[in-house]
């Protein structure tokens, strides 16, 4: 018995350091219990090979990811204590240890199931930074009970994965001192909110406390009920405007369209509170663009009503990193995912630097007075 069950171990050792592992997956779990089977497949994690182990519960998924060797010693230690099914997919061969509940094994081989390309494939798909099969997306009506994305949803899963790669690679860049506090401004569904604690949490294993706050009470029901359906203990959402939230803390602020000046209230409430990021997508800029004053240097060209709207957004957004660099923030705006997905777009990122910019704020005023601009909201909110 011991020597098949090793002889299983050591073809998966081997096909790891011949570049030939696809997948492994445990099944048939000793004890009845949450845990129904581990999902092992390869992930690269700052250039580094990973086991990625996808931890499957009768309602949610958990990620640990492993380097090799101590992937290797934790596997081992599933089975027979903990799982009586092993499944191996390899470029050569697949390999599958059944262990009956009398202890009887078998040990089968067969030729290759799943080939280079379709490994490929894999390693292509890996490169989401959501897994569609995470639990919290079917419940969010973005994909099926078999976990591919609704045809409908698509553009909703792409720009929540690219949100998602975005904020890993702010975040990883400059990690903060956990339990790390974040706020999540208008956070409406969740689509957002849920994928980025999820992501924290259970990708990289962080102690993340989260809260949404919302002004849509039956949102926020449905937003909290979710959180404890998928056991995300740290995550919670409230009814209430932005104007009137209080935090002790927040080192991460964020607001994804969140309407016209309520991006301004949320990264003012981020710049009071010292938070060391400020992400925001703002929405409509009504605010600016009632006061633009038409009869500036581009009025043979503002005339189209689109270049006006375009032009307030420019103004609107270009005067808010302004102010955070005032605020001894450096500032990034960029489009976060293409406009064929969604038409907002625009993100603004605050990373504190503690480098206050003392220009900035004489460059807030020529601005307002070469377009007829009395103020800017977050000026209002902030001086
Ligand atoms: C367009 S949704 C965006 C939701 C989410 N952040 C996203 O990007 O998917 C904007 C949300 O902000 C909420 N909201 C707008 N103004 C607010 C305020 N002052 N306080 C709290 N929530 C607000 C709205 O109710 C709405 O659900």
């Amino acid at each position: 018995m011991i020597q098949n069950i090793e002889a299983f171990w050591s073809h998966l050792e081997k096909s790891l350091f011949n570049d030939e592992f696809i997948r492994l997956t445990l099944s048939k779990p000793k004890t009845k219990g949450e845990l129904q089977n581990i999902y092992v497949r390869l992930i690269l994690l700052k250039n580094e090979k990973h086991l990625s182990c996808t931890f499957r519960y009768k309602t949610k998924d958990e990620t640990r990811n492993y380097l090799f060797e101590e992937g290797v010693t934790f596997l081992r230690q599933q089975i027979p204590d903990s799982f009586l099914h092993a499944n191996l997919f390899t470029s050569i061969q697949n390999i599958a240890l059944e262990i009956s509940k009398k202890g009887n094994i078998r040990f089968l081989t067969q030729p290759a199931t799943l080939n280079k390309s379709t490994s490929l494939a894999h390693d292509k798909a890996k490169k989401r930074f959501i897994a569609p099969e995470r639990p919290y997306l079917q419940a969010l009506g973005i994909t099926n009970r078999q976990g591919q994305i609704l045809k409908e949803a698509q553009a909703k899963y792409k720009q929540i994965d690219k949100y998602i790669e975005i904020m890993d690679n702010l975040l990883t860049n400059k990690p903060l001192v956990t339990p790390i506090h974040i706020a999540d401004m208008g956070s409406g569904k969740g689509y957002l909110t849920f994928a980025l604690y999820d992501y924290l949490t259970h990708e990289l294993g962080w102690n993340i406390n989260m809260v949404g706050v919302e002004l849509r009470p039956n949102l926020v029901d449905f937003c909290n009920n979710l959180a404890q359906k998928m056991a995300f203990e740290h995550l919670s959402f409230i009814a209430q405007d932005i104007k009137d939230y209080s935090s002790e803390k927040i080192e991460v602020l964020i607001a994804l369209h969140a309407c016209d000046t309520a991006t301004d209230i949320a990264i003012a409430k981020g710049i009071q509170s010292n938070a060391q990021f400020i992400v925001c997508a703002p929405c409509c800029h009504k605010q600016v663009r009632k006061q633009m004053n038409k009869h500036n240097n581009f009025q043979s060209i503002l005339k189209h009503g689109i270049l006006e709207e375009r032009q307030a957004e420019l103004i609107t957004d270009g005067i808010r990193a302004l102010i955070m660099e005032y605020y001894g923030y450096s500032t990034k705006v960029f489009e976060f995912i293409s406009s064929e997905h969604t038409g907002k777009n625009l993100m603004i990122v605050g990373t504190k630097n503690n480098y206050p910019n003392p220009d900035a704020l004489q460059q807030v005023e020529e601005l307002k007075q070469q377009f007829g601009i009395q103020y800017h909201y977050l000026e209002k909110l902030l001086f």
